[in-house]
């Protein structure tokens, strides 16, 4: 794609089609862009690299920008290997080139690529400057975000913040994706800056006097026009605000008397006049839209079967996937089947423990085996309390 960002910013990123999953974990139907810009001035900065197996197509697109100029200096913001695979092929093409990066950045790309470009780097900490003639970048350390070595970068002649990572999505630059930004973003949001709320907090912070007419980050469509949605849904998702009102009924079943349960809720909850209810089979729904629903909404109920004395296998990596993203400030409803002995309800009410600002509802449902006038009585004031 041929796309110009300003007068002297130029879009020099690759789609990868070819990707299953991205990180090994994340399914990318859409694909996946590895964006990277140039910024050409008296002296030119590149703009991070892109993933193995699309050096060729980046340096011809580099090439093409450049038409017959010579870069000054590679900026690698993020040594995550999509961005930082072709930092060889560059440096060997242009010897005269310099790295800018932070200095655990430099330990990071020797780790990955066995050198450090001792001798051709230049080590930027926060605040540092780098004046390109018209255009002088200003650099930003987000560390976690998602990486310990990031550090954003912001040219205030055009306005726009490199911003690595934060604010991409997934999906190619040539996918045209009809849900807009918000609902691959959040996926990946929660899937892989999740944990870091508090450093997305800190960065927030850090930019909040800075104008901003442009947000290139390393995955997903350029930022444009008004950006005050990305960056009000930034600040909502890192400081563990509701996003949207409703219920999240997640559950697993093994005969269909779980769901059947949560299906009872569902209807229940919407008699109650609960306007939005999400209801994920965890075992046949993808993981990380099940995680990203559970981030959204600000209910979230937990149903499931007992299994091995304990929580079922899906529900209990599911339950892992909140803690470990650091779930916090929701009410939690649970739901618990065991035909003999149910167990499943202490389990996630221990998994929970160390959560900060869970609620539990006063309402639990046990079922046993199969529903009965009685759990269906007890799902029905479950319905009533959760619609409070
Ligand atoms: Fe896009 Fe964290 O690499």
């Amino acid at each position: 794609m041929d796309i110009k960002i300003t007068n002297d910013i130029r879009y020099i990123g690759v789609d990868d089609h070819k990707i299953d999953l991205f990180e090994g974990l994340y399914d990318v139907p859409n694909g996946m862009a590895y964006n990277s810009y140039v910024i050409l001035d008296e002296k030119i900065a590149v703009m991070d690299t892109v993933g193995d197996g699309f050096g060729d197509e980046w340096l011809g697109k580099l090439d093409a920008a450049l038409a017959g100029r010579r870069p000054d200096y590679l900026v690698v913001q993020h040594v995550e290997p999509d961005h930082s695979a072709n930092i060889a092929a560059f440096m060997e093409r242009f010897p005269d080139a310099t790295i800018c990066a932070s200095q655990q950045a430099f330990k990071l790309i020797a780790a990955f690529y066995g050198r450090d470009y001792a001798d051709r780097r230049m080590v930027v900490a926060q605040d540092a400057k780098l004046e390109l003639g018209r255009h002088t970048l200003t650099f930003f350390t987000a560390p976690m975000v998602h990486w310990p070595e990031v550090v954003m970068t912001y040219d205030s002649a055009d306005k726009v913040l490199f911003s690595a990572d934060a604010f991409g999505k997934f999906g190619a630059q040539d996918y045209d994706d009809p849900e807009g930004w918000s609902c691959e973003a959040r996926r990946y949001y929660f899937g892989i800056v999740g944990k870091f709320g508090a450093q997305v907090q800190a960065l927030l912070k850090k930019l909040s006097g800075v104008e901003l007419k442009t947000i290139c980050s390393l995955h997903g469509p350029i930022l444009t026009g008004d950006l005050s949605e990305y960056l009000t849904l930034y600040n909502t998702w890192s400081g563990y605000g509701v996003e949207t009102e409703g219920v999240v009924i997640a559950y697993t079943t093994v005969y269909g008397h779980t769901r059947e349960a949560a299906e009872y809720l569902a209807e229940q909850l919407r008699k109650n006049g609960v306007k939005r209810v999400v209801v994920n089979d965890l075992a046949r729904t993808d993981m990380y839209e099940d995680v990203e629903d559970a981030f959204r909404h600000g209910k979230l109920v937990l149903c499931t079967t007992t299994y091995n004395g304990g929580v079922f296998p899906v529900m209990r990596e599911f339950i892992e996937h909140l803690t470990e993203r650091g779930y916090q400030n929701r009410t939690v409803a649970l739901v618990e089947n065991g035909a003999w002995a149910p167990m499943a309800a202490k389990g996630m009410r221990a998994m929970l423990e160390g959560c900060k600002d869970i609620t539990f509802t006063n309402a639990s449902v046990k079922v046993l085996a199969s529903l009965t006038d009685e759990s269906r009585a007890q799902l029905d004031a479950l319905a009533k309390e959760l619609a409070e």
